[in-house]
C-alpha cells in the first residue's frame, strides 16, 4: 500500500460487517415468521424486519463501496485524500443517519415503499453525506496525477448512483408515478451504475491479482459500460408491466432487459479469462476466490434467475412472489455482496500488515456462505414456484398458500445457517486482523 489515509477505509469495512450480521439477523426474523413463529411480533413486526432488512443490506453494501473507494482512488491518482477530518465525518453521519434509521422503523417511523422507506427528512441527511463523499472522492481524482479508466469507471458509478437517488424523493400523489419513479432509484441501481461500481472495483482487483497489464483489463471494461448501458437503461420497463403505465412498456422492457444478462456474462467471461491470461499469481488467494467468485455468481444471480422472469408473460404469474426473493437473494450476494467481501479481503493485508487469509477459516467463509446461498435460493425458488401454481393458477386463499409454504422455510433456515456459519467465519477472521497500522505501507 501507498498511500496511508488508504487506511480510513477500514473503518468502513468495519461499519460494513456490523450492519451485515445484523441485516441476518433480522432475516431470521422473518424466516421464523414465516415458519408461523412469529413471537416477536409486538418488537419486531414483519414491516419494521423486512424495511430493516433490505435497508441494512443496501447500507453494509454502500459502505463497502466508499470504503472500497478510498481505498482504490488514492492507490489510481497516486496521492493521499485531500482530508481525513471531512472522511471521518462522513463516516459517523453515515453511521448515525443508519443507526436513526433502524430505530425510526421499529416506532413507526418510515415510508413503506420497498427499498426506500427511510422517511424524506432523513433522505436529506443522506444526500449530504453523499456530497461529502463525492467531494473527498472527486477532489482526489482531480488533484492526483493520474485518471485511470478503472478511477473513472467507479467514479462513475457512484456519482450517478448519488444522483439516482433524487427521483425517490420526489412527492407523487400517483401510486404509479410514485412506483414508476422508485424504480428509477431500485433498478437503474442494481442494473445500471452499481454495474458500473463493480465493473471498476473488479477491474482494480483484477489488474492487482493477476498481473494482467491494465490496458487489457480497461479494454473489457468498455465493453461491460457498453453492454450495461445497452440493455439495463430501457430494461426498467420490466418493472413497468400492468401497473398502470403504457402499454409499450410489455415490449421494451421484454427485449431490453432479456439482453441484460450479456453484461453480467461479460463480467464472468472476463474475469476468468484474466485469470487465465495472468501469469503472476498473487500471494492473496482468497482475494482472488472472491473475485472470480463474485463474477461468476452475479451472472447466475442477476443474469440468469434475473431473466427467468423477465418477460411480460411470465412475470405477469410470479410478480412479489417468492420467485422475486430466489433472484433477490442470489443477485444481490454474487453482485454486491461477494464483491465488497472480495475488496475487504484484498485491501485488510495490506490495511493491517498481517496475512489472515491463510488461515482455515477464511477458506471456510468462502465455501459455506456460498453453499448456503445457494441452498436458500434453492427453497425461495422451490417456495416461489408452489406459491405461484396454488396462489395465481389453482386460485387458492393467499393465507392458505402461506402455510402450505411453512415447510419451504424449515429448508431456508438450514441453508441460511450455513450461510450464517460462513459469515460468522469471516467476520471474525475480519476482526482478528486488529486495527490499521503502518507495517504494510511502502516508504515513499
Ligand atoms: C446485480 C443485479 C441485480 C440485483 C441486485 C437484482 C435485485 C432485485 C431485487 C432486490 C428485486 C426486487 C425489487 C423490488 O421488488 O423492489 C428485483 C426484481 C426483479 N429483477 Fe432483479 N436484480 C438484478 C439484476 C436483474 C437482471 C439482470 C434481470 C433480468 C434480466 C432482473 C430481473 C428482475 C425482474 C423481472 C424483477 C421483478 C420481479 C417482480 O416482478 O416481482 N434483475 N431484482
Ligand atoms: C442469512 C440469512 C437470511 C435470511 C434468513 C433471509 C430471509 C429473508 C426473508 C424471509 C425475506 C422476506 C421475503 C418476503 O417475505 O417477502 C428476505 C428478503 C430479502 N432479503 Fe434476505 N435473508 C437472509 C440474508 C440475506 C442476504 C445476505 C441478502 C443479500 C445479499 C438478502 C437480501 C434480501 C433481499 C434483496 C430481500 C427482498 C426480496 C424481495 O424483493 O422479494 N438477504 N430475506
Ligand atoms: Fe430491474
Amino acid at each position: 500500500m501507498k498511500y496511508k489515509s488508504q487506511q480510513v477505509a477500514y473503518w468502513f469495512f468495519a461499519l460494513s460487517m456490523v450492519l451485515f450480521i445484523l441485516q441476518i439477523t433480522y432475516g431470521f426474523v422473518m424466516a421464523f415468521a414465516h415458519l408461523g413463529y412469529d413471537g416477536l411480533h409486538e418488537l419486531i413486526p414483519f414491516n419494521a424486519a423486512t424495511a430493516t432488512h433490505k435497508n441494512l443490506l443496501v447500507v453494509w453494501i454502500l459502505s463497502g463501496f466508499m470504503g472500497a473507494a478510498y481505498f482504490i482512488i488514492p492507490d489510481e491518482a497516486e496521492r493521499e485524500l485531500i482530508s481525513i477530518p471531512l472522511v471521518k465525518l462522513q463516516f459517523w453521519s453515515l453511521a448515525i443517519v443508519g443507526v436513526v434509521a433502524v430505530i425510526g422503523f421499529h416506532i413507526g417511523w418510515w415510508e413503506g415503499r420497498k427499498f426506500l422507506e427511510i422517511p424524506r427528512p432523513l433522505d436529506y441527511l443522506v444526500v449530504v453525506n453523499v456530497l461529502l463523499f463525492l467531494y473527498v472522492l472527486l477532489m482526489t481524482l482531480y488533484k492526483g496525477k493520474k485518471r485511470t479508466t478503472t478511477a473513472l469507471v467507479l467514479s462513475m458509478g457512484l456519482f450517478f448512483a448519488a444522483l439516482l437517488y433524487l427521483p425517490g424523493m420526489v412527492w407523487f400523489d400517483n401510486q404509479t408515478m410514485d412506483s414508476f419513479f422508485r424504480w428509477w432509484v431500485v433498478h437503474l441501481w442494481v442494473e445500471g451504475v452499481w454495474e458500473l461500481i463493480m465493473g471498476g472495483i473488479l477491474a482494480y482487483l483484477l489488474i492487482k491479482l493477476t498481473g494482467v497489464d491494465r490496458e487489457v483489463i480497461e479494454k473489457w471494461l468498455y465493453v461491460i459500460v457498453g453492454l450495461t448501458f445497452l440493455s439495463g437503461v430501457l430494461g426498467t420497463g420490466h418493472h413497468y408491466y400492468y401497473i398502470g403505465t403504457p402499454k409499450y412498456w410489455l415490449m421494451i422492457g421484454g427485449i431490453f432487459s432479456a439482453l441484460e444478462p450479456l453484461a453480467f456474462l461479460g463480467m464472468a467471461l472476463f474475469a476468468v479469462a484474466m485469470y487465465r491470461k495472468g501469469e503472476k499469481r498473487h500471494p492473496n488467494k482468497m482475494a482472488l476466490t472472491w473475485t472470480l467468485g463474485t463474477a461468476i455468481i452475479s451472472f447466475v444471480g442477476a443474469g440468469l434467475l434475473g431473466v427467468a422472469h423477465t418477460l411480460p408473460s411470465v412475470n405477469m404469474w410470479t410478480h412479489g412472489t417468492f420467485v422475486t426473493a430466489m433472484h433477490g437473494h442470489l443477485a444481490f450476494w454474487g453482485a454486491y455482496g461477494m464483491l465488497v467481501l472480495g475488496m475487504i479481503t484484498y485491501a485488510m493485508p495490506l490495511i493491517t500488515g498481517r496475512k489472515m487469509y491463510t488461515k482455515p477459516g477464511a477458506s471456510y467463509a468462502f465455501w459455506l456462505s456460498n453453499i448456503g446461498m445457494i441452498g436458500m435460493t434453492t427453497a425461495f425458488a422451490a417456495a416461489g414456484v408452489a406459491q405461484v401454481y396454488l396462489e395465481r393458477k389453482v386460485g387458492m386463499d393467499f393465507i392458505d398458500v402461506q402455510q402450505e409454504m411453512e415447510v419451504h422455510f424449515l429448508i431456508l433456515i438450514a441453508a441460511a445457517s450455513l450461510f450464517t456459519l460462513g459469515i460468522i467465519l469471516y467476520i471474525i477472521n475480519f476482526f482478528k486482523y486488529g486495527k490499521p497500522t503502518d507495517e504494510a505501507l511502502e516508504p515513499a
